[in-house]
């Protein structure tokens, strides 16, 4: 049974590798249609709100199902680690999207299609299983030290700046969105002065941190695979943005990462 259980769990690290160049592949190409970039032709469509709401879920009950089983569940390693991605995904599934509800009623506004809804909920479903078995049952936490400890703080540390800095950007172009009266602005101030998507560049930063504090291939899977989804599309927005207010969006403002890209 434990070989078939492993078996399932390589296999499974394997996807999560592979959908990181697929993924960036595909939306160098297509932009993904939601949001201020949605489109026809994609099926119906939800709210945000129950869409964020259903489709990041997994990343609770997933990981809260299979918790009891793993048999590292209870080393404090383990612990602060998917405590750590519970919060994350308590965030994104029940705060994000009562915000978006609260945002005016503008969060109600279906421009989320089902078909990238049921992507993002599989790749939720795949991941949740992947990073909980990693760090309750495959990673091996015999014999660390002081150094482990220092590694695993210095992740938090990271993490806990990315989630702060991706929690205040949203809250801002939620703002941003209110006083347009349900249409968008140029952000200005704090992080926006330097990239087009600071909530973007807190995610990532947010999943390397975790991935150092995890220390795990399947931790630094998650991470790519953020990378692979969130920079083609804050490039797609910087380019949206330079559209659509042409000289008023600061030319030197790159998309996520500051100077760089
Ligand atoms: N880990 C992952 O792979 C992953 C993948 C996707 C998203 N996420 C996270 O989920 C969160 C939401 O993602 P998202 O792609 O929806 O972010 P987004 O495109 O930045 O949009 C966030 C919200 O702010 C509104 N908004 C953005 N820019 C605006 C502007 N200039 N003026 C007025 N309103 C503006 C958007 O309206 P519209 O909806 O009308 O554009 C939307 O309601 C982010 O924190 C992101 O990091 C994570």
């Amino acid at each position: 049974m434990e070989d078939v259980d492993s078996s399932i769990f390589s296999a499974a690290v394997w996807v999560l590798f592979v959908f990181c160049p697929a993924t960036a592949a595909a939306l160098r190409y297509v932009t993904a249609p939601y949001g201020r970039h949605g489109r026809a032709g994609w099926g119906f469509f939800l709210s945000p709100a129950l869409g964020w709401f259903l489709m990041e879920s997994p990343g609770i009950w997933v990981t809260l199902l299979l918790l009891p089983y793993g048999r590292h569940r209870r080393h404090p390693i383990s612990v602060v680690v998917i405590s750590a991605y519970l919060l994350h995904y308590f965030n994104r599934s029940v705060v994000y999207p009562l915000r978006l509800l609260k945002n005016g009623g503008k969060g109600k506004k279906e421009n989320l299609p089902v078909s990238v809804a049921a992507m993002a909920f599989g790749f939720n479903v795949l991941n949740a299983y992947v990073q909980t078995r990693s760090a309750t049952q495959y990673v091996e936490y015999e014999g660390l030290g002081w150094r482990a400890w220092a590694r695993v703080a210095a992740g938090l540390g990271l993490f806990g700046w990315g989630m702060w800095v991706n929690v205040a950007a949203d809250a801002a172009l939620l703002r941003l969105k209110r006083e347009a009266g349900g249409g968008y602005r140029v952000p200005k101030g704090g992080w926006f002065e330097l990239v087009a998507c600071p909530n973007y560049m807190g995610e990532a930063a947010e999943w390397l941190g975790w991935a150092v504090a995890a220390g795990s291939p399947a931790a630094f899977g998650f991470f790519l695979g953020t990378c692979a989804n969130l920079f083609p599309r804050a490039l797609d927005h910087r380019r949206w943005y330079v559209e659509k207010f042409g000289p008023s969006f600061p030319p030197s403002r790159r998309a996520v990462i500051p100077f760089i890209l």
